[in-house]
């Protein structure tokens, strides 16, 4: 790797918003082909670099050099056109264009007339995506295809314009398991070409996995680089996070009374019946392959989507769960999977989204919540879940991702629900912030609450659950007690039961 030229070289960079020096300082170097695993806890500055690598905002101090040039991208395009390309979690592309348009789009291949060249566009994007070892049908509509797809279709548009260097922050956060595999021979294919890959995540696994080397960020610097020969993962979480981290924090909690008692649940489409109970002081979790159905079994808890047949019991009495505000009256919170689009108003301040109950925003049941009082709970929360954030009037959009989910959950817990249902809760969120919502959850329960947590994340199903139901297309396959998951071949037991129909 040695012998590999130097592609971009940053010096004394720093980055300064409105009350938060996001980046301080920071030298960094990407030679050509390798991959770097960037990782730090959540507003660490990581995206904030990459944006000013890609030409989303400018640095205010510091210089950058490309192949030996001075480097100052004045927009992402800019940045695209010098051969800098990101892939961000959110994908950029447009939904109702054919794969083959997106990959071209604005440099379509013409004929004499100035006609588009279908026929040379689908072919060259098809070439495109084999060289990439995939096979999309480069004519179907983009949004027809699944989320993995469409980010080959993204890292592929990347590669058509000569990117050098790919920027991938978080580009697994909504992949399910195998498709991560594919991304990683993807990745793997583009080292061989030379193409340099900055790869951000929260998952330390699959950074060890598919880094060269590992650079490590906290407030806004760069505190370590070990090449991954030296890199173990006590040792990335130390520096990320200056402090030694327990890893699921589980109390000890008293499981009484059922709760939520679920009877025979449907939706008259993919669920059928489902039958759970969670208890008091019990963490109940939810494992499964992504599409399993929990997400849409929680809805139905929750009221947000009809049930064609089921009963939801609460505390034992029979509960008409027919929208949110019945299953928030009946004591019933739902931490969305995606806080984006349903957990949080983004153009709102902190302050306002903690306190901004859900029954308030609906049916003004609560009444008038004085400044003071806001304040209070504001405060309250930010320090319990240590919520990072320059103040309580910053705008939730501001907020690194893993502090957005914090205030979602704060948000929730400041409506004192005895049941909480948890939808993928720290995906996105940095391991000192994961252990803190885990020991929270641990808290609650003991307190006794009942939780309901849904987890993609096998680790955390099993650290964190007194009981664990796993669910495969749209049915309950098996359930685990504690004692059965601390089996030496638990987590195997789980992936069959959770593979059980797509085996077949
Ligand atoms: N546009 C902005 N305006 C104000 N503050 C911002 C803005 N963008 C980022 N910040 C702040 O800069 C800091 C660094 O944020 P950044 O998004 O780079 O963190 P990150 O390491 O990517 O975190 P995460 O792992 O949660 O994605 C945070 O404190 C964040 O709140
Ligand atoms: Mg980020």
């Amino acid at each position: 790797m040695t012998e590999q030229p130097i592609l971009l070289k940053a010096v004394g960079i720093s980055k300064q918003f409105p009350g938060v020096r996001a980046l301080r300082n920071v030298d960094f170097e990407v030679v050509a082909g390798e991959v770097i695993g960037l990782v730090g806890e959540n507003g660490a500055g990581k995206s904030t670099l990459m944006k000013l690598m890609s030409g989303v905002y400018p640095f205010d101090t510091g210089t950058i050099e490309l192949k030996g040039q001075p480097y100052r991208p004045q927009s992402p395009a800019d940045a695209q056109a010098l051969g800098i390309s990101t892939i961000y979690q959110e994908l950029a592309l447009i939904p109702y264009l054919t794969v083959a348009e997106n990959i071209f789009l604005n440099r379509e291949p013409r004929l004499a007339l100035g006609l588009i060249n279908y026929s040379k566009m689908n072919r060259d994007s098809e070439e495109l995506l084999a060289q990439l070892g995939t096979k999309i049908p480069v004519t179907r509509q983009l949004n027809s295809l699944p989320i993995a797809a469409q980010q080959m279709v993204e890292i592929a548009k990347a590669i058509s314009r000569s990117a050098q260097l790919i920027i991938m922050d978080e580009p697994t956060s909504s992949l399910a398991s195998s498709d991560i595999g594919v991304l990683f021979a993807l990745i793997k294919r583009l080292k061989e070409r030379g193409i340099a890959v900055i790869f951000i995540g929260h998952r330390m696994e699959e950074v060890l996995g598919i880094a060269d080397r590992i650079v490590v960020m906290r407030d806004g610097e760069r505190v370590g680089t070990l090449p991954i020969e030296e890199a173990s993962e006590e040792q990335i979480i130390r520096l990320m996070v200056g402090r030694k981290v327990e890893l699921y924090p589980k109390q000890a909690a008293e499981i009484t009374t059922p709760i939520l008692e679920v009877r025979n649940l449907s939706d008259g489409k993919f669920i059928q019946s489902v039958n759970l109970t969670v208890r008091r002081g019990e963490i109940v979790g939810v494992a499964g392959l992504i599409g399993a159905g929990r997400t849409e079994v929680a809805r139905m808890i929750f009221g947000a989507d009809p049930k064609s047949t089921g009963q939801i019991l609460i505390d034992g009495v029979v509960q008409k769960i027919e929208s949110p505000i019945h299953a928030v009256k009946a004591g019933i919170g739902l931490i969305p999977e995606d806080r984006k689009m349903q957990g949080l108003v983004l153009d709102m301040d902190v302050k306002e989204n903690i306190t901004l109950s859900i029954l308030k925003w609906i049916s003004g049941f609560l009444g008038w919540v004085s400044g003071t009082k806001q304040r209070e709970l504001g405060n309250d929360y930010r320090r319990r879940l240590g919520i990072q954030t320059p103040g309580l009037w910053q705008i939730t959009r501001n907020l690194s991702g893993g502090n957005q989910q914090k205030v979602v959950i704060a948000k929730w817990l400041c409506m004192n629900p005895k049941l909480l249902i948890l939808d993928e809760p720290t995906r996105g969120i940095d391991i000192g912030a994961k252990a803190e919502v885990h020991g929270l959850m641990s808290q609650l329960a003991a307190q006794g609450m009942g939780i309901l947590m849904i987890s993609s994340e096998l680790p955390e199903i099993m650290g964190m659950s007194d009981r664990v139901i796993v669910m495969c297309n749209g049915h309950i396959t098996g359930e685990f007690t504690r004692q059965e998951l601390q089996q030496p071949n638990a987590q195997e037991a789980i992936i069959a039961r959770a593979t059980q129909f797509s085996a077949t």
